[in-house]
């Protein structure tokens, strides 16, 4: 079973568990909307590779960290498209949940769906409860204060703003939940596993930087030239478009040289090189290296 069939099974067993007939069928329709179908479910994923390449064990426990690990995700992103932060009114090629169901139901699934990955996780994690234990620290670390995707976002209500800790935060630490998770479910030492997270995590929110400037709403399947529109922080604003695919590139080369020793290294490393591509394909980097070269010198530079 191919890592994405598996993930989508994983989703839909757990989804149907909440489908009861006491539950408002307006919540489990917005709760739906926002998780399928999915984008890239880069995240669950990454978590599975990782324990697979870690010998994994209980495929049902790390199904679970998996699955927790994009519902935080998708629920990440109904909050962030409200009003209140990006109003935004496209994601994944579909209107956005505020936009089809209002911000109140919004507001709830994105609620719902945080509690969601922590009903997930307790429901199958009886077998291995120390591991449990361990997941929950390490995946709230990916989501909380103070260094999480909560921190992360909470860093656009500051005027200052350091632009590497606020993409470690607001995206970065997810992705270390996941490798690590991967590990944790299979019940291993996480800790080398953290930089592959902290390097890939900020080299795909760098990548989507890039792409916020390069690309056009319909190829993204949200809105485009968001983070000007907003003032956000940056990698493509601070550096320059060649200067973030620069940091991109450093970013995906130390990720793949931190895959630890072990039988999958290889795989993993090219997941992490297939997926570098896909952020920021060969033609693009072209692209910005040629705009680049014909950059006209300013006068005092
Ligand atoms: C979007 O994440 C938000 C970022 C942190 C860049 P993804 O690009 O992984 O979104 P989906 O899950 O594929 O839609
Ligand atoms: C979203 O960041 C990351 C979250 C933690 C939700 P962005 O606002 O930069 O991502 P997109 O471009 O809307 O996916
Ligand atoms: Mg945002
Ligand atoms: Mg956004």
């Amino acid at each position: 079973m191919s890592m994405l069939t598996r993930i989508e099974a994983a989703l839909e067993r757990h989804f149907v568990l909440t489908q009861t007939y006491s539950a408002p069928p307006r919540l489990l329709m917005a709760m739906r909307h926002a998780v399928f179908p999915g984008g890239a479910r880069i995240r669950p994923q990454l978590c599975l590779a990782v324990a697979k390449a870690c010998g994994e064990d209980d495929p049902a426990l790390t199904d679970a960290a998996a699955i927790a690990i994009e519902l935080l995700h998708c629920a990440s992103l109904v909050h962030d498209d409200l009003p209140c932060f990006d109003d935004a009114d496209l994601r994944r090629g579909k209107v956005t949940v505020h936009k089809q169901f209002g911000e109140p139901l919004a507001l709830l699934t994105g609620d719902a769906l945080i509690v969601m990955a922590y009903q997930v996780l307790a429901r199958s994690g009886r077998q291995h409860p120390a591991r449990l234990v361990e997941l929950l620290a390490t995946i709230s670390d990916g989501v909380g204060a103070p260094d999480g995707i909560v921190a992360g976002q909470a860093w656009e209500c500051e005027s200052r703003v350091e632009l590497g800790q606020y993409q470690r935060a607001k995206t970065g630490a997810l992705f270390v939940a996941a490798t690590m998770g991967g590990a944790l479910a299979a019940g291993v030492d996480a800790q080398p596993w953290r930089a592959l997270g902290d390097t890939l995590g900020e080299a795909y929110q760098v990548a989507d930087d890039i792409r916020d400037v390069m690309l056009q709403a319909h190829e993204l399947g949200k809105p485009a030239g968001q983070d000007a529109q907003h003032s956000r922080p940056s990698a493509a604003a601070d550096l320059g478009l060649k200067g973030a695919l620069d940091y991109f590139q450093n970013l995906v080369q130390a990720a793949m040289d931190s895959v630890p020793a072990c039988e999958s290294r290889t795989a993993m490393r090219q997941l992490v090189l297939m997926e570098s591509e896909r952020l920021v394909p060969p033609s693009a980097c072209e692209l910005i290296a040629s705009q680049h070269a014909t950059a006209p010198v300013r006068a005092n530079a």
